[in-house]
């Protein structure tokens, strides 16, 4: 399965969820490629620190590809790995696009404030141009950083079901430190000790949905 996680905004959670779904798919012994198409590379960094505290013991492949071409190289990787995981920078650019036409899934995730949900409008017309060449995308969204208090997320969620071209996940991330401190260490959240239950089990709900929504459009998972 390829995956890109995408969006507009910067700071939505895109390197966050990239990583934690690397490691996640990784723990199910799944070979996965993390593409960091991101020129702030902070996929990158993150996977120098994983090394560093695995002892040079990885267990996932990253590399970084940009450009107009990164669709082809992912075509070119596809077969070699169980699961691709595209992150990307948080503007609409050329590597983005590209990505989305390869992809089998786009996450979006959304923070819960009005400027981040402002620019849905704008993932939405992504995606118009987008689709056409590459018409069997399942594009998901949901509230990443959410706040437990007011009523910001509700009115969020409300505005994302509103899209004709995004899947509304009602799995939503909490704004949890725990994400932060296991980034920090090279870690994905399931990995952080002592654990954060509650962001774990947000964390493999979200990853239930989005299999279940491929499922759901029968796209083996
Ligand atoms: N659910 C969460 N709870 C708390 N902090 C979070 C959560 N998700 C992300 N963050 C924090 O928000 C910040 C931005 O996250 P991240 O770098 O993943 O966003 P991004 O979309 O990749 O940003 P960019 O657009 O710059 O690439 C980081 O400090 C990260 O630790
Ligand atoms: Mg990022």
């Amino acid at each position: 399965m390829i995956y890109t996680i995408g969006g507009i905004k910067g700071g939505s959670g895109k390197t966050t969820i990239a990583t934690n779904l690397a490691v996640l798919l990784a723990s199910k012994k799944r070979d996965i490629l993390l593409v960091d198409a991101d020129d702030q590379e902070s996929a990158t960094d993150f996977t120098a620190f994983r090394n560093q505290t695995l002892d040079g013991i990885l267990d996932y492949t990253a590399v970084k590809i940009t450009g107009s071409d990164l669709n082809g190289q992912i075509r070119r990787l596809a077969d070699k790995y169980d699961d691709i995981i595209i992150d990307v920078g948080g503007r609409d650019t050329v590597s983005q696009r590209s990505a989305l036409t390869v992809s089998h899934v786009a996450l979006f995730p959304f923070a819960a404030r009005s400027f981040d949900i402002w620019t849905l409008n704008k993932v939405n017309a992504l995606l118009n141009e987008v689709l056409p060449f590459n018409p069997t995308l399942l594009s998901v969204t949901f509230i990443n950083k959410a706040d437990s208090r007011g009523n910001y997320k509700d009115d969020a969620a409300e505005l994302l079901k509103s899209s004709d071209k995004l899947v509304f996940l009602n799995t939503p991330l909490g704004n949890r430190i725990a994400f932060a401190n296991a980034a920090a260490e090279g870690l994905g959240v399931i990995e952080l000790k002592p654990a954060d239950e509650k962001a774990v089990l947000e964390f493999k709900e979200l990853v239930k949905g989005i299999e279940k929504s491929l499922k759901s459009r029968k796209l083996k998972v």
